[in-house]
């Protein structure tokens, strides 16, 4: 169930560059399940690029599916012409035309990239894949490092299944595939030692669904977030993963008494209205266990980071209100402060200004609500402060409650987006732009 590797075809030590081809493929879901996809490279999901922290990153991008897309660097604080964001950083790229994307990654983390033309439907048939940008000196001594691409795909007589299903109430919802895949699988299977540390970094890439993380009473030490290590190491019995976002864990099965196998698997989770009526639970992958011995005891030094604050006093404070209003012809949609993003809700920020977001969620549904480019820092959710700190770019708003951010904008004008990352909110409305203008 390992991810398929992006070839780096520069010799150059610090910069990796690679071709990638969004295509049709055929492709194997395991139990014997084929579905013709749209792929990157002919894979599902797309092919893991892996760099070093600091290193250039050259990707030409080639569209060969029937319609327009383009690449976004989920997270990546690129340059606005590098954020894949048609019309406002760049042309979509048509059938046929290509595109270089050329940036340098300077954090480490796990980020993803996807398209960001009709996101639901694209990223939906089975547009992702991730960017590992390591950290060699972050010194987490494990036995097996994972990256594990959490996602749906939605199949119907042996297709892919038509994107509107349901109409205004799958959108209002968010629809979600109906096969759960892990690394682009509906069985995966893993073998461990028993009792061996493993380092898993996980990413939610599907576009609705929420996943409940739980290995069967093993605890979780969550170590890391969206950018990278957070400040101290939190555990947790279970954990929620919210699409777009990624975690960086460590858990360390132990053999159960039986000796048979373990199951990690996504619980019911209460997204809002009909996400957990007839519901059930989803097996994500059987954890079978080597013919070793227990691996010996020890104390793992765990990583914790020093993250500064951003400081707020003197911060602009802007309220992002999320609605959901019917329109004159009955049909509803989802707005920020009562518009849809048709109406271009744009805000306006300086370069090196400081804004706090407060986002009020007025709706029935959870939105994880992404934005591009910067980082920022969550104080609190529903006026509780949040901790540990750290860096954001995704943050959960459930339904009727409010959530609220720091960011700090540094020197990269232009157009960027924000949004709810359950895709098809995105699509009905649930976008905005901040400007950010140059220095005065
Ligand atoms: Cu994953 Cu506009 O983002
Ligand atoms: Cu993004
Ligand atoms: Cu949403």
């Amino acid at each position: 169930m390992r991810l398929h590797a992006a070839v780096d075809t520069n010799p150059d030590p610090k910069i990796v560059e690679i071709d990638l081809v969004a295509r049709e493929a055929d492709v194997d879901l395991g139990n014997g399940e084929r579905v013709r996809a749209w792929t990157y490279n002919g894979t599902l999901p797309g092919p893991q690029i892996t760099a070093q922290a600091g290193d250039r990153l050259i990707v030409h991008f080639k569209n060969e599916l029937t319609a327009p897309t383009t690449v976004h660097w989920h997270g990546v604080q690129v340059p606005n012409a590098m954020d894949g964001v048609p019309w406002h950083t760049q042309p979509s790229v048509l059938p046929g035309d290509s595109f270089t994307y050329d940036f340098r990654v300077d954090d480490p983390g796990l980020f993803w990239y996807h398209p960001h033309v009709m996101s639901a439907a694209q990223v939906g048939f089975g547009l992702y894949g991730t960017l590992l940008v390591k950290d060699p000196a972050d010194g987490v001594g494990v036995a097996d490092e994972l990256v594990l691409v959490l996602s749906d795909i939605g199949i119907a007589d042996g297709r892919l299944e038509s994107p509107d299903s349901g109409g205004a109430l799958g959108m209002a919802f968010g629809r979600e595939g109906n096969r759960v895949l892990v690394n682009g699988h509906t069985n995966a299977t893993l073998t461990v030692r028993d009792g061996a540390p493993q380092r898993w970094r996980v990413v939610n890439a599907a576009k609705s669904r929420y996943f409940l993380l739980d290995l069967e009473g093993e605890t979780f030490t969550i170590i890391g977030r969206d950018g990278g290590l957070q400040a101290r190491p939190e555990r947790m019995d279970t954990v929620v993963i919210t699409p777009g976002e990624r975690l960086d864990l460590i858990v360390a099965p132990r053999r159960p008494a039986d000796g048979g196998t373990r199951v990690l698997r996504s619980g019911l989770y209460n997204r809002g209205f009909g996400s957990v009526e007839f519901r059930q639970v989803e097996e994500l992958v059987t954890l079978s266990f080597a013919d070793l011995p227990p691996y010996p005891p020890a104390s793992l030094a765990l990583p914790s980071r020093r993250i500064e604050p951003i400081a707020t006093a003197g911060a602009t404070r802007l309220a992002i209100d999320i609605t959901l209003s019917t329109r004159d012809d009955g049909t509803v949609e989802y707005g920020i402060n009562g518009k849809a993003f048709a109406d271009e809700h744009t805000s306006t920020a300086r370069v090196g200004e400081t804004q706090i977001w407060n986002i009020t969620n007025h709706t029935k549904w959870s939105h994880p609500f992404h934005l591009h480019g910067f980082f920022f820092q969550v104080l609190d959710a529903n006026g509780v402060p949040v901790q540990p700190l750290a860096w954001k770019d995704t943050v959960d708003v459930p339904f009727e409650q409010s959530v609220s951010f720091v960011v700090r904008f540094d020197d990269r004008p232009g157009m960027w987006m924000y949004h709810c990352h359950v895709l098809d909110h995105a699509d009905g409305g649930l976008m905005g732009m901040v400007q950010l203008l140059p220095k005065e």
